[in-house]
């Protein structure tokens, strides 16, 4: 975990660097010499953090945001609008920080077709309800002016004149931080009419949401917005052309919107020099589980995972060797047992290539204490409660996935089974209206890759106590 000694300095030099006028970001672009591409990833030095009070040390409200360099030049940024917000996005690599890592800058671009009258509408998605995740609230809770100024800069990207930060009913403390910050934003002038003195006018809305999983899909996430059930839409028609009340929308991470401000301060090419190629800047990962210190630390992509938790989490309860696997982006993503996290990088790419992702970069490290059969049982309970039940694949299929994982769990299976489950998870990936079908599938799918000879034994043990028993 970062000390406060480390954080310090950091507060000093992103004020400065916040210093350097606009237009260097404008030049840099310009003018940059092809770049050497780096093959040594974290850890994060202090002068590139980005997120200066993620363990609430220093003043979350205004003044302390100010302090740190939030809300720093932001009329000018407003004033510079979209083509220019958007080429600093698109030239930063930033990817979708929700899961999904679709590159930002293309995304927010599809808010600008020509207008046919309807207001374009910024939605932040503060649900945050994947297990294993907890970055986006100690944004919200501890720098929630991040979040607002993000706001209002994402949402000139796209001509919007509002966005809604629809935030998890459970998190109280980070709705109220939040709702007071944005209350401090509007007597500051900062945002609502003329937002920063720019002549833009943009307002926030901050809107809690009743605690189910799956309003995080954004299209649930529009409907609840809209008052009703949390149903996942058929798309097309997508959000940027039909979203919320009917008119375009681009549903954001609270992660992807809190880089924004700073990504234009410093210029897109700052944050394209950390980390690998696709897979650039500084991310937020969770490390939980079974490590001496879980924590939320900010580092630069695509550094190692073993690094990643050795310096920051402490290290495996036990040793590196007493590893036996890492969910390494949330519960969606399939589990890696040790030899791959030996040396796999966390991003985007090499986890795709480890047949797993980076989802929300969220660890969920296990050690040979753990029942690993039981943990992804436990999962697929989960997935079976929050299903919205619109799907015939999903809403049965992840039933039986959760029966089938109960008897594996004691062993009470046949060996020919586990290819049957197997199947059942192919027949529910990518079948379904929205992506929570596949977060269930492949937990199971991970498990049986790596895991097979732990089911196998386990029915075997079964059998034969069951024939001790008579
Ligand atoms: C079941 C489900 C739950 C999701 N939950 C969240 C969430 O809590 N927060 C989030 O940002 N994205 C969540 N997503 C992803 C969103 O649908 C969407 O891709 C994301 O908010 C886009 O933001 P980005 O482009 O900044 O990554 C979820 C997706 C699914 C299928
Ligand atoms: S996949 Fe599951 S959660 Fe998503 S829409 Fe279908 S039934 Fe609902």
């Amino acid at each position: 975990m970062a000390s406060l000694s480390r954080l310090s300095p950091a507060i000093g030099m992103v004020r400065s660097q916040a210093l350097a006028p606009l237009s260097t970001a404008v030049r840099t672009n310009t003018t940059a010499p092809p770049k050497k591409e780096k093959t040594k990833f974290g850890p994060l030095s202090d002068e590139d953090r980005i997120f200066t009070n993620l363990y609430g040390r220093h003043d979350w409200k205004l003044k302390g945001a100010i302090s740190r360099g939030d809300w720093y030049k932001t009329k000018e940024i407003v004033e510079k609008g979209h083509d220019w917000i958007l080429k600093e996005i698109s030239t930063s690599g930033l990817r979708g920080r929700g899961g999904a890592g679709f590159p930002t800058g293309m995304k927010w671009g599809f808010m600008n077709k020509p207008s046919d009258g309807r207001p374009k509408y910024l939605v932040v998605n503060a649900d945050e309800g994947e297990p294993g995740t907890c970055k986006d609230r100690e944004i919200m809770r501890h720098d929630p002016h991040k979040l607002i100024e993000g706001c209002l800069v994402a949402g000139r990207s796209m001509n919007a004149c509002a966005a809604y930060i629809y935030i998890r009913g459970e998190f109280y403390n980070e709705a109220s931080n939040l709702q007071l910050a944005v209350k401090e934003a509007y007597d500051a002038g900062l945002i609502g009419k003329n937002a920063c003195g720019s002549g833009y006018d943009f307002d926030i809305v901050v809107h809690r949401g009743a605690g189910a999983y799956i309003c995080g899909e954004e299209t649930a996430l529009i409907e609840s917005l809209e008052g009703k059930q949390g149903k996942p839409r058929l798309k097309p028609p997508f959000p940027a052309d039909v979203g919320v009340f009917g008119c375009p929308t681009t549903v954001a991470n609270v992660e992807t919107v809190a880089v924004a401000p700073i990504i234009c301060r410093r210029g897109g090419d700052w944050f394209a020099g950390l980390g690998r190629e696709r897979n650039r800047g500084t991310k937020l990962f969770n490390i939980s589980g079974q490590v001496n210190n879980p924590t939320t630390v900010e580092e630069e992509m695509s550094i190692p995972l073993r690094e990643l938790i050795e310096r920051h989490a402490g290290g495996v309860i036990g040793g590196w060797d007493n590893l036996l696997a890492v969910i390494p982006g949330g519960s969606s993503t399939p589990l890696i047992p040790k030899d791959v996290c030996n040396d796999v990088l966390m991003d985007f790419d090499a986890l795709v290539q480890a047949q797993t992702g980076l989802g929300t970069a969220a660890l969920i490290v296990m050690n040979k204490n753990c029942d690993i059969v039981r943990c992804i049982s436990r999962l697929i309970d989960f997935y079976k409660h929050e299903s919205c039940g619109q799907c015939t694949p999903c809403r049965e299929g992840v039933t039986w996935m959760m029966k089938i994982m109960h008897r594996f769990t004691s062993g009470n299976a046949r060996p020919e089974e586990i290819d049957m489950l197997y199947e059942l998870s192919k027949q529910i990936e990518g079948h379904t209206i929205c992506a929570l079908g596949d977060g269930a599938a492949w937990p199971v799918q991970g498990l049986i890759r790596h895991f097979r000879p732990v089911l196998e034994q386990r029915m075997a043990d079964y059998g034969q106590q069951k024939k001790a028993t008579g």
